[in-house]
């Protein structure tokens, strides 16, 4: 048996262990193929298997109907955030767009370099410790959309509401929280998200449109730069990444056994109040950095009384079987990465190892 750490990487993070079982038992002859699926056809029966089932799965997960393309795509959110703004904001419009920290701030560069950006509101001058209310928000009629990152990984905030900005379709980088919780997904015309934290490996990005949204999309862009090359061609107009896809299919599997996003956000509600009732049962000691109000149930981040004690923290944790806590290295600190596949027994575990080490080291 594999020794297996407590893995709270904030991304490529954990996956399942079930999941890692089958890749493992499936990797040299899948199904009988005689082959691994990693040598296989992307034209070929079992990955078109694969393909559509990962496109089905997706689908009934999020509860969205047959007016939303599936689609998967290369090259990370990052690349999401440049394509976004290529494909759909048109003649006399902008993007508008949320500014929490700074994986919007690079989608935000983007907009920028189209030259149509228009910020509806931000939590920068905050170090980002907020979400902004909904009432702040401010989204222009010529907004081509309203982008928002529904979770942020470095700076530990998540959107708890959402804003409805009426006739303008939002769009959410939901890369660090999708598939965590139970969300009214058509709310959304277009959601995209790096599969490496809750939803896969890295190497695959997820991307959930509307037809409507899709529709106003711009014509006259390379191929490979346009959403609809990916919906016309169910993904496979060139060589997919297809054992990510393969492993995305096996997670939504995975998700759907448990029960759905029901059962996950059960499991993730049970995880983050775990953390944070340690952080609040000592306050003075973890220092929360971000409102409660905003916290999210992915990435949690505090503050040890001295960065002495943060390091040593950290070298404990390891030693004792916890990895990934270091905070992201433009805030310091620690940062908890409580994803899907993050065990509750992972949770309560590290926070028994939060309190022993206060103790000892107060
Ligand atoms: C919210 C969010 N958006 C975008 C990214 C960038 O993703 P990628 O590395 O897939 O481009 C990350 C990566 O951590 C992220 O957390």
């Amino acid at each position: 048996m594999a020794k297996r750490v407590f893995n709270f990487n904030p991304g490529p993070a954990a996956l399942p262990l079930e999941v890692l079982k089958t890749i493992q038992e499936e990797l040299l002859d899948y199904r009988g193929t005689g082959m691994s699926i990693l040598e296989s056809s992307h034209r070929g029966a079992e990955y078109e298997d694969i393909n559509n089932q990962a496109m089905a799965l997706a689908r009934d997960l999020f509860g969205l109907g047959e007016n939303y393309k599936v689609l998967f795509m290369t090259g990370g959110a990052s690349t999401q955030f440049a394509l976004v703004p290529m494909n759909f904001i048109g003649d006399g419009q902008v993007g508008a767009y949320v500014d929490t920290g700074a994986w919007s701030s690079k989608a935000i560069k983007e907009a920028e370099i189209e030259g149509k950006m228009h910020l509806a509101a931000s939590s920068k001058s905050a170090k980002y410790a907020f979400i902004p209310k909904m009432s702040d928000i401010k989204v222009p009629g010529n907004a081509a959309y309203l982008h928002i990152t529904t979770n942020n990984t470095i700076f530990g905030t998540q959107y708890q509401e959402f804003p409805n900005p009426g006739a303008v379709p939002l769009v959410a980088d939901m890369s660090s929280d999708i598939a965590s919780r139970r969300l009214d997904f058509t709310k959304f015309a277009f959601i995209y998200a790096g599969a490496q934290k809750n939803i896969g490996p890295a190497g695959v990005t997820l991307v959930l449109v509307r037809d409507d949204f899709l529709a106003t999309g711009r014509g006259g862009l390379h191929t490979m730069f346009s959403y609809k090359t990916y919906a016309d061609e169910k993904s496979l107009y060139n060589t997919p990444p297809c054992f990510a896809i393969y492993i995305m299919k096996l997670i939504f599997e995975w998700i759907k056994k448990q029960g759905g996003l029901a059962a996950v956000e059960k499991v993730n509600r049970a995880k983050k109040d775990t953390i944070y009732g340690m952080v609040d049962k000592h306050p003075e000691y973890f220092k929360g950095t971000v409102e409660k109000g905003s916290r999210s149930w992915m990435n949690l981040t505090f503050r040890l009384p001295s960065e002495e004690l943060e390091k040593k923290f950290l070298s404990e944790a390891k030693a004792s079987g916890f990895v990934g806590l270091k905070g992201h290295r433009s805030v310091g600190g620690i940062r908890v990465s409580l994803y899907n596949a993050v065990p509750l027994e992972g949770a309560q575990k590290l926070a028994e190892f939060m309190e022993t080490f206060m103790k000892k080291n107060p």
